[in-house]
């Protein structure tokens, strides 16, 4: 006989709907492997009169998350409403009224995390978040259960399904930018606001929270620094795939020294590399461990369905703490490590300019370069008289250095625009 665990949804759009389908579909499994009935009895919603195509009750639902999270009749609360408020409160007034949450907001989680972990493990109750970082990809659990006796040195992968899919549908059908983003949208990958998406905040707030776990150490979204994917032009992903490179959006944490250095930006990456074979709305995640030495985490990092089966993962993990004791782990930042600068991190350089064609040019350039100390790996030109341009790619420099240089070439009378600055990264 199975028991009875009430949940409470707070959101029923893109992932919220199919974590209520999923948890119908799949009832016997689920009943048969944990031996929980999991019921879904109240949901908050902007719009209650909007059919969502989920089979449950008209008076299952309203306009009122705290009404939810205050329910008497709800057992854990589930938040996929996204953004700070009314996500914050909401989840703050379940876990004050003894009730375990479930969140896949990383917004959140990496803006006031600290809040909610604090007032959870105050209350000896928890926050499963799974399907915030990497969609349906099992990856918070493993950090911090399978690798909690590991010391992690570095985590670089793809964290955004939206951009992977733009940038993905760019190089391999040559798609515009908007057009391949709309796409995303209707997919249901993109956020409420895609800017979140094509700006890089989604993944920064993912990176941060992938930095706390494995550094234990508060990583804030603000921490991370940050470019999107707005300046990446069809001209770098055409030369990148010249240069044998693709381009992709990646997110890299790892210690410098004591320091935590996080980041997320576009960067050429070598065709070869493992991360180059990651298209569409997949994510992959690389863990570099001292003991295990390189993990790939990779599988559908954004969409309703697989974000759902994070989301019901934690339900179970949840209901079963709630029936028969125990809890998951709770917050694990016991230290309090420093930021590095981003002047302070190393890559290649992918480096375009439009320059004048005249004798001396290449010379005047390269002096910038030799002065910051960035040194050439390989330039050539694109192009005669007005429309010549030279692309660089560096050896390894210092980003202060590299930044330095870019200044000084702006300001010579024979470079007519830096038309783009990419990193590149995993080359061996
Ligand atoms: P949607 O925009 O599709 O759904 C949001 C839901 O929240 C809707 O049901 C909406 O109601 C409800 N809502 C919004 N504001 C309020 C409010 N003030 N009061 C009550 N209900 C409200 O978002 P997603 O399902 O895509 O995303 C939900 C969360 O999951 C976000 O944190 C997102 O970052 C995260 N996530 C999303 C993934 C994806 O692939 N989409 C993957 C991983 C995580 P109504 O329907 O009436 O408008
Ligand atoms: N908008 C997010 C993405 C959803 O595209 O990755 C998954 O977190």
């Amino acid at each position: 006989m199975s028991e009875v665990v009430r949940v409470g949804m707070l959101g029923c759009g893109t992932v919220g709907a199919a974590v209520v389908r999923l948890l119908d579909e799949h009832r016997t499994e689920i009943e048969l492997r944990t031996g929980v009935r999991v019921e879904v009895v109240r949901v908050a919603v902007r719009d209650p009169a909007r059919d969502r195509g989920v089979a449950l009750p008209a008076a299952a639902f309203t306009d009122d998350p705290g009404e939810v999270a205050s329910d008497p009749n709800v057992d854990i609360v589930c938040e996929l409403i996204g953004g700070t408020e009314p996500a914050l409160s909401s989840l703050l007034s379940a876990i004050d009224h003894g009730k375990p949450v479930v969140t896949a907001n990383k917004e959140l989680l990496a803006t006031r995390g600290r809040e909610l972990f604090e007032a959870a493990d105050a209350n000896g109750l928890d926050v499963g978040f799974e399907a915030a970082v990497a969609g349906g990809i099992p990856l918070i659990r493993p950090l911090k259960h399978s690798l909690a006796g590991e010391r992690i040195r570095r985590l670089m992968g793809i964290v955004n399904g939206t951009t992977n899919y733009v940038l993905t549908r760019m190089t391999d059908d040559a798609m515009s930018f908007e057009d391949a983003l709309a796409e995303a949208k209707r997919l249901g990958f993109a956020e409420a606001d895609p800017t979140a998406d094509v700006a890089a905040h989604d993944a920064a707030a993912k990176c941060a929270i992938l930095a706390s776990i494995a550094f234990n150490s508060r990583v804030t979204a603000g921490d991370v620094y940050r470019e999107g994917i707005t300046a990446v032009t069809r001209q770098d992903i055409e030369f990148a795939r010249r240069l044998g490179y693709v381009v992709k959006l990646l997110a890299v944490a790892e210690l410098e020294g004591e320091s935590v250095a996080a980041r997320v930006h576009p960067a050429m990456i070598p065709a070869a590399h493992p991360l180059a074979a990651v298209r569409g709305s997949f994510n992959a995640v690389f863990v570099e461990g001292e003991r295990v030495g390189e993990l790939m985490f990779y599988g559908r990092g954004a969409g309703a369905d697989p974000t759902a089966t994070s989301v019901v993962g934690d339900l179970l993990g949840a209901a079963r703490h709630l029936l028969h004791g125990g809890r998951a782990v709770g917050c694990t930042c016991r230290l309090t490590r420093g930021i590095s600068p981003i002047e302070d991190m190393e890559s290649e350089y992918y480096v375009l300019l439009q320059v004048e064609d005249r004798p001396g040019v290449l010379g005047e350039i390269a002096a910038v370069f030799g002065r910051e100390g960035v040194s050439i790996r390989h330039v050539w030109q694109e192009g005669l008289g007005a429309d010549a341009q030279l692309v660089f790619i560096t050896h390894r420099a210092r980003e202060g250095a590299l930044r330095a240089a870019v200044e000084q070439l702006r300001g010579l009378a024979a470079v007519e625009a830096v038309e783009s600055v990419l990193r590149v990264e995993g080359e061996e």
